[in-house]
């Protein structure tokens, strides 16, 4: 199936080409102005500024030639030479009947025969991950299931910062407590234990214990450094160590992921690509693209258009040591070697905007990024009533099973209020308020332009009124029960019919989810389909409140009605579904 308004832009593009101008003027979307006209038309406006000609007799030849082909029941001339359209509830219907046969529901083709890498999550070992991780999770995610839904083969990568200074406050903490002698013992050769001598919940001790420890007491803080150049420089014992760390949080991470409904492909991280980085620094400085400057190895960034001050990525410290921009660069060259992709997309906290444009002018000035295409998509931050960083109300990072814990309580509470699923099996209805509340909190979050910081204000998330996740469920779970009861009678479905206004405007809806996958795409930006996602359910509520379904005597009308009913189901719910949110069965 062709999403409509590429069919129509092709129509138009066609009316162009004959009056011997650029088929790309054709472009036809659905109207600033629904009031108006179902789609509009632009190009002819366009097309007679550039060539100087007047609009709106251009626009009538175009408009003569569009009047010929029968999927229009209108072509109106507005203003100064836009071009309204609106189709005839014939040509809607059978669009509609066609959608109701395909599983991709006409999302666009970008991606075809194209690899992107997205990188994002990006929690630290041992460290506690704090809402900004959330975000990328969240929003990660997304862009994932979009993507993949556009065509592409995405690979989502959680990067792991597994490599930097924390490593070494660690094992210089775990060396103070002497908590695992062997690992330090320099005459032991080995083989190390494979239990690993800390737990999960030791890390979440030992390490705000090493950071606060470092931060108070410069002698303190030369331990750590001293630990982590010795890890990354391969002491065996401390590398053995490393590798319990790793294992024990990766273990933890993936458990606080798939609660969120979070999955990645790849879970590398910063250490895997440290072998990379020493002939890719050899290689840097050989080309002549890495240079000495006070002491340090750095590539020079900046360009003359700068308006700001770009000062150049630190490839190595002084003491040799490798940085964030180091190890973002040896990734790089990983995913070029093992995925050659088209295109990598960093998922990741707006304040690290200026290292990403460092280390993409970097990848870029030395051809170290081979053909792909290097974004960053930064995002703002969730805040607490206070305007600050979301915390726990101790003050502490909140963690993300508390987080979840907590919004599962207030969805959980909410469903008790509004006596949904009382009757219910007690295991159904903890099912039931952890989704809504993981619904709650995503479709808060992606709902906002990703850059705009926000308020979590878990009362107006977990609403069944209003924008918001549990609303959306809801209306997807009155759609399921309406066919139930239908298949229940043996009500059959039939393709939808568009009779009234309200029908046309919930098909014209369904027919624009190519279109918010476009937007949501191009702009990198989910909400874009949370703006779709409840304009659809609006529309379905309007076209219930105005017709009956099962109340309905005349049999080929209910199953039209029914057939509606199940397309906008099958949209919403996979709308939900790009944006992470699973629908309850019943509610
Ligand atoms: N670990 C980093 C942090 O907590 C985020 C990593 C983002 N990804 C990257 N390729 N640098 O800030």
């Amino acid at each position: 199936m062709t999403a409509l308004s590429r069919e129509l832009t092709a129509i138009a593009a066609d009316a162009f080409a004959a009056e011997g101008l650029s088929a790309a003027f054709g472009v036809v979307k659905p109207s600033d102005r629904p009031d108006l006209a179902q789609f509009q038309c632009n190009g002819a406006f366009t097309a007679a500024k550039l060539s100087r000609t007047n609009p709106r007799a251009l626009a009538e030849k175009i408009a003569r030639r569009l009047q010929a082909n029968p999927v229009f029941a209108k072509v109106e001339i507005a203003g100064p030479g836009f071009i309204n359209l609106d189709l005839t509830d014939a040509a809607l219907a059978e669009r509609a009947g066609v959608a109701a046969k395909d599983d991709r529901l006409g999302a666009p083709e970008t991606g075809t025969s194209k690899t992107m890498v997205i990188d994002y999550g990006g929690p630290n070992v041992a460290k506690p991950m704090h809402v900004g991780h959330l975000r990328s999770a969240i929003i990660g995610d997304s862009l994932k299931r979009l993507f993949r839904a556009n065509g592409w083969k995405v690979v989502g990568d959680v990067h792991l910062g597994d490599w930097g200074l924390q490593m070494g406050q660690l094992i210089s903490e775990v060396a103070l407590r002497s908590m695992a002698p062997i690992y330090f013992d320099e005459a032991f050769t080995g083989p190390y234990p494979d239990e690993s001598p800390v737990t999960m919940d030791d890390l979440e001790v030992l390490y705000p214990a090493a950071s606060a420890a470092c931060k108070a007491d410069p002698a303190r803080l030369e331990l750590a450094r001293k630990a982590t150049a010795e890890l990354q420089s391969g002491r065996p014992g401390y590398m053995a160590l490393w590798k319990h760390f790793f294992t024990v949080s990766e273990k933890g991470l993936k458990r606080e992921y798939a609660s969120l409904g979070v999955e990645f492909d790849l879970w590398n991280g910063e250490a895997c690509v440290d072998p990379l980085i020493p002939p890719m620094v050899a290689d840097l400085k050989a080309r002549g693209f890495a240079v000495e400057s006070e002491g340090a190895l750095v590539i020079q960034v900046s360009e003359p258009s700068d308006k700001k001050d770009m000062p150049p990525l630190i490839l190595l410290k002084s003491d040799g040591a490798a940085l964030y921009g180091t190890t973002d660069l040896a990734t790089i060259v990983d995913r070029v070697t093992a995925l050659d992709p088209d295109f990598i997309l960093y998922v990741v906290d707006q304040r690290q905007h200026g290292h990403f444009e460092q280390v993409f002018r970097a990848a870029r000035k030395t051809g170290l990024a081979g053909k792909a295409e290097l974004e960053h998509a930064g995002f703002g931050t969730m805040n607490g009533p206070d305007g600050k960083p979301f915390k726990t109300r101790a003050g502490g990072v909140m963690k993300l099973f508390d987080l979840i814990a907590m919004t599962t309580d207030e969805a959980r509470k909410r469903l008790a209020e509004a006596g949904i699923g009382a009757d219910y099996p007690p295991d159904e209805q903890e099912d039931i308020a952890r989704k809504v509340g993981i619904a709650a909190l995503k479709f808060a979050d992606l709902s906002n332009w990703r850059l705009t910081d926000y308020i979590f204000d878990l009362d107006r998330f977990t609403k069944f009124e209003g924008k918001t996740g549990p609303y959306l469920q809801y209306a997807a779970v009155r759609i399921r029960s309406i066919l139930r009861k239908a298949e229940e009678q043996g009500f059959p479905l039939a393709a939808p019919a568009v009779r009234s206004p309200e029908e046309r405007a919930l098909v014209l809806k369904i027919l624009a989810l190519p279109d918010a996958m476009e937007s949501a795409e191009e702009k990198r930006a989910p909400n874009f389909l949370c703006e779709y996602v409840f304009e659809l359910a609006q529309a379905f509520s309007r076209f219930y409140a105005e017709h009956h379904i099962m109340s309905e005597t005349d049999t080929d009308l209910r199953a039209a009605r029914l057939g509606l009913c199940q397309l906008t189901l099958d949209v919403l719910t996979k709308t939900l579904d790009l944006l992470g949110i699973e629908v309850p069965q019943r509610m």
